[in-house]
């Protein structure tokens, strides 16, 4: 018989006479009789009740059933005689395919985030995690939907690299030298007898080879894995989290931000329609203004304004920062979560930052002092995108990277798409963890990832 997902069973219209499922045991309690045994497949949040009563032959067994242990049970789909649920199984059978002992970490009791993280091979059997994961299971497809429909091509952008896009030398080194015996040159290692030749690291944004694609299928996305060597431990940063990048030719910063503000709403009102049940629990139980926070980012206009203006009003804010303010620094989390959570009360979008805080790519204003660069802000969060116009004139652009003292030749091919038919074009990263973090009220990074990477920290 082929097995049944409890998800299916639970949306059923009628009974059904014979049905199998497979998974984990959640509880049992027993009567006289019976055993009431909750089990649980992972396909949604929901438990199903199985009845199981003493005319069973391995009855004995039964009523050993442990938390965690995995059963398979056939049966009938019956009207539920308790509230709560609508279905339940009538068991013709039990099927112990494996039994836990006691020692299982996830007795029926609350556990902290803290403690989950230390047995991140199991806390996706806890309904939490459970759901966060199926959100980011459907989130994942929902990226994929919104840009199919509106013409764009996926691209699987490298993940190893031989460029740093955001020149922050963030980067993880990928090498096959041997690190007791690495060839010297000039007291320096010597990468020509490296795997590529020439150093290689893992990419921190498929950006630039998403621009060459841009520039040849018109509108493009990666969303893949990046990697950042940041030694910040903070609960908005992983070494390796995910990316959606869309590129767009022939498109101005203004279309940027509208690409940015209609993508986030599109995703926030998907998860709110098509994961309603795993984002009540988020609701309940993890943040209590999930709900209105998610309704106002769907309903609001986001707030756009210069960085310049950004600055004017953190300089007159009452409120006392821990980090300075002033044209040319950039902004820390503090200033970024006062302006959309404090100051706007929604999302705000924030647009032509000096030049000396941003990357090389960034599209010159004709002040000569900021780049078309934009951010998205949103609450508990703050910046969730980040993203530009890119400097589309060859000239321009090459003064800019020796301003920055970058070399070059690494980027001589990313420089052809300047000089052969070189067109406006814009583009940004959304961080796919913030993104989930947003929509659950997940507050650390950590938890929003099967198996987060951070400083100090490579477990599973
Ligand atoms: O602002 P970032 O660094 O922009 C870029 O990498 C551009 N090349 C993207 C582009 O224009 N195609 O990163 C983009 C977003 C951030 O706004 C943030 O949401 C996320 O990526 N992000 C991180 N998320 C988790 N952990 C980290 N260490 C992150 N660094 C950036
Ligand atoms: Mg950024």
């Amino acid at each position: 018989m082929k097995r049944s997902k409890i998800h299916a069973l639970l949306k059923n219209g009628s009974a059904l006479e014979s049905i199998l499922i497979k998974g984990w045991v959640r509880t049992r309690r027993d009567s006289k009789t019976f055993s009431f045994i909750e089990v649980n497949d992972g396909s949604c949040l929901k438990n199903i009740q199985v009845i199981a009563d003493e005319s069973l032959s391995n009855y004995d067994d039964i009523r050993k059933l442990s938390t965690g242990s995995a059963v398979a049970v056939q049966g009938a789909l019956v009207a539920s005689k308790g509230g709560g649920q609508a279905w339940e199984i009538q068991a013709s059978c039990v099927d112990i395919i494996s039994m836990a002992p006691d020692t299982y970490p996830l007795q029926k009791k609350r556990h902290t985030d803290e403690f989950l993280r230390t047995i991140a091979h199991l806390r996706p059997r806890t309904n939490k995690y459970g759901a966060a994961f199926r959100i980011r299971s459907e989130l994942s497809y929902a990226v994929h939907h919104y840009f199919r429909q509106r013409g764009f091509r996926y691209i699987h952008t490298p993940i190893i690299t031989g460029s740093d896009c955001e020149g922050a030398g963030e980067l993880f080194r990928v090498t096959t030298m041997d690190m007791t015996d690495i060839p010297i040159e000039n007291k320096k290692p010597d990468f020509s007898k490296d795997f590529f030749g020439t150093e290689a690291n893992l990419t921190v944004s498929g950006q630039l080879s998403a621009e060459m694609f841009a520039l040849s299928l018109g509108d493009v996305y990666t969303f893949g894995p990046t990697f950042r060597a940041e030694n910040s431990n903070t609960r908005r940063h992983a070494a390796e989290f995910w990316m959606i990048e869309p590129e767009m030719a022939f498109c101005d910063l203004d279309g940027n931000m509208d690409l940015g503000e209609d993508l986030i709403k599109s995703l926030v009102r998907f998860v709110m329609e098509e994961c309603a049940d795993d984002l009540q629990l988020f609701a309940r139980f993890v943040d209590k203004a999930l709900m209105a926070t998610l309704e106002n980012i769907v309903s609001s206009g986001f707030e756009r304004l210069p960085y310049r203006e950004a600055v004017d009003i953190l300089e007159k804010a009452s409120r006392k920062f821990t980090y300075p303010v002033g044209f040319g620094q950039d902004l820390q989390t503090e200033h970024e979560r006062f302006l959309t959570e404090a100051y706007f009360k929604k999302p705000v979008i924030i647009y032509d930052y000096p030049k000396s805080i941003k990357p090389f790519y960034m599209r010159m204003n004709d002040d000569g002092e900021t780049v078309a660069a934009m951010d998205v802000l949103v609450p508990s969060i703050g910046e969730i995108i980040g993203g530009s116009q890119r400097e589309e004139r060859l000239a321009v652009i090459e003064s800019r990277m020796k301003e920055m003292d970058m070399a070059g030749e690494p980027y001589w091919w990313y420089l052809e798409s300047r000089r052969y038919g070189t067109v406006p074009h814009s583009g940004f990263g959304l961080g796919f963890e913030r993104l989930l973090m947003l929509v659950t009220g997940i507050t650390n990074i950590r938890d929003v990832i099967p198996f987060p990477r951070t400083p100090g920290s490579i477990d599973f």
